[in-house]
């Protein structure tokens, strides 16, 4: 077995529907494509239809599986509450929502218009306020049990970063959502949970973050102590583990996923590594007749 390999069994996810947003390209079509296999029938949403159902039509033919395809601009409240009607009139109820939907460029701070700004934190925190909202409120209305939120989010939500400020700040109010509601809506019979992903290859992701000489020169496997990014079956593993009956005591838990990047920038003492061996003791030495 390997990291790349396929963790739950066949059937886990048999007779879920579950609501994908931003499942067209990237970790949400790599996730969907997990859950399809796993025999859940996946509605994905963005605002891209076509590409949705090119991405629909190529997930059915390679897993056999059920896979819908549906156009939604998260940020409007209405468009969120007809693409939650068309889906439920195709599958019938829902039982999970995935908020993976997301915005983001680098830029400093001080460079972006106000509606740059706006964009960022309207598709990232305003687009998962309003999926929640639409399909809380129906779980409640219906008194649908056993049903769960799953947020993807980033490690920055918790230290915050520079050049991508929008995004930090959005992250982190989604971060807040998830904890909240994991306790207030509990009632209700649903579960709020979220992972923070460390850096995972993708075209969305990396045009907007790396562009151009920026991926030579930063190269983000540099960061993580485990020396490589993650791989898209490892994110699709946690994803599927959270969201299924197997995950039915985990409510509130942000879990991350980034083989110890955000520790190393936050410890202060982690840039050490770069001493080499042969110096410890000469460094050692240096201590010891200080003392
Ligand atoms: C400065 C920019 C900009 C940039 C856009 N804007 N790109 N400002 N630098 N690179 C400004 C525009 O000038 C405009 O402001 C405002 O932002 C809205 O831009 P539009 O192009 O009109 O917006 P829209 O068509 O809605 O597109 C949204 C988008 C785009 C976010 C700008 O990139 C997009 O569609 N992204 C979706 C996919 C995505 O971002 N994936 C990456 C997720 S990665 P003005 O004032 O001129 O009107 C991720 C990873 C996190 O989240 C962690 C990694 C480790
Ligand atoms: P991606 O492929 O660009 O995914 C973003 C998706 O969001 C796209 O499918 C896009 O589709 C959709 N989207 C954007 N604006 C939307 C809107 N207004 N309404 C509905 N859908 C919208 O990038 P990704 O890397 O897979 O990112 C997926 C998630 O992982 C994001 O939440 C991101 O923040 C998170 N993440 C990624 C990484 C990483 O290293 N890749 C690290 C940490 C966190 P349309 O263009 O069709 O709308």
């Amino acid at each position: 077995m390997t990291h790349k390999d396929k963790m739950l069994r066949d059937g886990s996810l048999a007779g879920k529907v579950i609501v994908v947003t931003g499942g067209g390209s990237g970790l949400g079509k790599a996730m969907t494509s997990y859950f399809l296999e796993l025999g859940a029938k996946v509605a994905i949403t963005s605002r891209k239809i076509e590409k949705l159902r090119a991405t629909a039509e190529e997930l059915n033919e390679s897993t056999g599986g059920e896979c819908f395809a549906v156009a939604c601009d998260v940020r409007h409240y209405e468009q969120v509450e007809q693409m939650h009607q068309q889906i439920s009139d195709h599958f019938g109820p829902i039982d999970v929502l995935l908020n993976n939907a997301a915005g983001n460029f680098i830029s400093p701070t001080e460079n972006l218009s106000s509606n740059a700004f706006d964009t960022i934190v309207d598709i990232v925190l305003k687009g998962t306020k309003n999926c929640t909202m639409v399909f809380g409120k129906h779980w409640i209305k219906t008194k649908q049990k056993k049903v769960n939120v799953l947020n993807i989010i980033t490690t920055y939500a918790f230290t915050g970063s520079g050049y991508v400020v929008p995004s930090a700040t959005a992250k982190a109010g989604v971060m807040a959502m998830t904890r909240s509601l994991a306790v207030e809506w509990s009632k209700f019979g649903m579960r709020f949970n979220a992972i923070a992903p460390g850096p995972f290859p993708t075209k969305g992701a990396w045009d907007r973050l790396l562009p151009g000489p920026l991926v030579k020169k930063f190269d983000p496997s540099k960061k993580v102590p485990l020396g490589r990014v993650g791989d898209h079956q490892e994110l699709a593993n946690l994803a599927a583990y959270m969201i299924s009956d197997f995950g039915g005591y985990l409510n509130g838990e942000v879990i991350v996923l980034d083989g110890g990047e955000w520790l190393k920038g936050a410890g202060q003492f982690n840039m050490l590594d770069k001493i080499p061996k042969a110096l410890w003791s000469i460094l050692k030495k240096t201590m010891l007749k200080k003392k």
